[in-house]
C-alpha cells in the first residue's frame, strides 16, 4: 500500500477506536468516505497517477474503503453491545440496601377455629361430610321434622332463592343427605356455611358458619352427646371453663338441649370494664354456642331407619360464637369487615 493509504490506514483506524458513540462514528464516515472524504479524495486523485499504476492503487484504496467501511460496522455493533452493558451496569442491585419484605398472609380466625374443632372430632373418629349451600326446602325443613307452616320454621328466617330453593339456614340438612345414603354406624361432623334473614348485631350476622355433628348406632344415648361435648368443649377452650345444658325444643331432636360458655369475655361476671352490661353476653355471664339432642323417630323414619333398632345425636354448633369466646371478640361483625387492624393479631 503506498505511504498516504498507508497513513490514512493508521489514522482512521486510530480515530475509529476512539468514537463512542454511532453519531461520532456517522460523522467519520462522512469524513473519510463521504462525497468529500479524504479517502473519496484519495480516490479521485488516482487520475494524476501514472496510467501504468492506476489499476493497483486504485485495487489498494478500493480494499481500504472496503475495510474502514468494515471497521465502522463492527465498531458500531461493539457500541450498541456496549449500550446493554452500560445499562445494566447503571441498574445493577444495590445489595447493601435492605430487602423488601413479603407479605406473609395470615389465616382468618374463622378458619382457625373452624380447622380447630374439626381436628378434636376427627380425633374422635368422626368424618367429614359436605352439602350444598343452595338446599331444597325437603333438606333444609321437611324431612328435619317442619312440614310447611310449621312455627320453627320462623326460628330460622329465610333467604328463598325460588318456591322450593333457598339459602340453608343450618346445617342440619346434611344429616340428612348423609342418612339417606348410607346405614349406621355413622359419626359425621358438617362444617358449612349457613344463612339467615337475621339482623345484623353484636352476636347475629346474615351469614355465619356452623358445625353438624351426629352419631347414630344401636343405644346411643344422651350421656354419649354429653360425653362428645364435653371433651371437645375442653379441648377447644383449654381453661376450665363454665359449661351449661339448658332445656330446649328443635323439631328434629328429642330431648333437645342448648349449650351456653361461660362468657369468656366479661369472665362470666355479665359486666364490661365500665361497670356496664358485657356486649357478648348481655349480662348474663353465659354465651349460647350450640343446639344439640337425640334425633327425633320421625327424622329416623324419612330417611328408612327403624327408630326402634338405631338411636343417635346431633348438634349444631355457631362457629362465629366459639371464635369470639376463644379469642376474646366483643362484635361477631369484626369477622366480616376485613379491617387489616384486625386480622393481622392472628398468628
Ligand atoms: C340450629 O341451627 C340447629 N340446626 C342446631 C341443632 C343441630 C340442634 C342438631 C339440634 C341438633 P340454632 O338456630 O340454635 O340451631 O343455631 C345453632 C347455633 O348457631 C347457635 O347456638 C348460635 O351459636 C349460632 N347462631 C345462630 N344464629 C346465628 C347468627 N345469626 N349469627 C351467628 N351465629 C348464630
Amino acid at each position: 500500500m503506498n505511504e498516504p493509504a498507508e497513513n490514512l490506514r493508521e489514522e482512521i483506524l486510530d480515530r475509529i477506536g476512539h468514537c463512542v458513540s454511532d453519531t461520532e462514528l456517522e460523522q467519520l464516515r462522512v469524513e473519510y468516505l463521504g462525497r468529500k472524504g479524504k479517502l473519496t479524495g484519495l480516490l479521485r486523485g488516482l487520475k494524476e497517477a501514472p496510467p501504468e499504476k492506476r489499476p493497483r492503487l486504485g485495487e489498494e484504496l478500493n480494499q481500504l474503503r472496503r475495510f474502514v467501511e468494515g471497521r465502522i460496522e463492527e465498531r458500531l455493533k461493539i457500541l450498541k453491545e456496549d449500550k446493554g452493558g452500560k445499562a445494566l451496569s447503571e441498574e445493577r442491585t444495590d445489595i447493601t440496601l435492605p430487602g423488601s419484605r413479603w407479605e406473609r398472609g395470615r389465616i382468618h380466625p374463622l378458619s382457625l377455629t373452624m380447622d380447630e374443632i374439626i381436628d378434636v372430632f376427627l380425633g374422635m373418629g368422626f368424618e367429614i361430610a359436605r352439602g350444598p349451600d343452595i338446599e331444597d326446602d325437603y333438606h333444609n325443613f321437611e324431612a328435619l321434622n317442619m312440614p310447611q307452616d310449621h312455627p320453627a320454621r320462623e326460628m330460622q328466617d329465610t333467604f328463598f332463592v325460588s318456591d322450593n330453593r333457598l339459602l340453608r339456614t343450618h346445617t342440619s340438612p346434611v344429616q340428612i343427605r348423609v342418612m339417606e345414603r348410607r346405614k349406621p354406624p355413622l359419626r359425621v361432623i358438617a362444617p358449612g356455611t349457613v344463612y339467615r334473614h337475621d339482623e345484623l348485631d353484636v352476636t347475629h350476622s346474615p351469614m355465619f358458619h356452623q358445625v353438624e355433628g351426629f352419631m347414630v348406632d344401636r343405644a346411643i344415648s344422651f350421656s354419649h352427646l354429653r360425653g362428645v361435648l364435653t371433651h371437645f368443649l375442653r379441648q377447644i377452650f383449654t381453661q376450665d371453663i363454665g359449661v351449661r345444658f339448658r332445656p330446649s325444643f328443635f323439631p328434629f331432636t328429642e330431648p333437645s338441649a342448648e349449650v351456653d360458655i361461660q362468657c369468656l369475655v366479661c369472665g362470666g361476671k355479665g359486666l364490661s370494664q365500665g361497670a356496664k352490661s358485657c356486649r357478648v353476653c348481655g349480662g348474663s355471664g353465659w354465651l349460647e354456642i350450640l343446639g344439640a339432642g337425640m334425633i327425633d323417630p320421625e327424622v329416623f323414619r324419612f330417611v328408612g331407619y327403624d327408630p326402634e333398632k338405631v338411636s343417635g345425636f346431633a348438634f349444631g354448633m355457631g362457629v362465629e360464637r366459639i371464635a369470639m369466646l376463644k379469642f376474646g371478640i366483643e362484635d361477631i361483625r369484626l369477622f366480616f369487615q376485613n379491617d387489616l387492624r384486625f386480622l393481622r393479631q392472628f398468628p
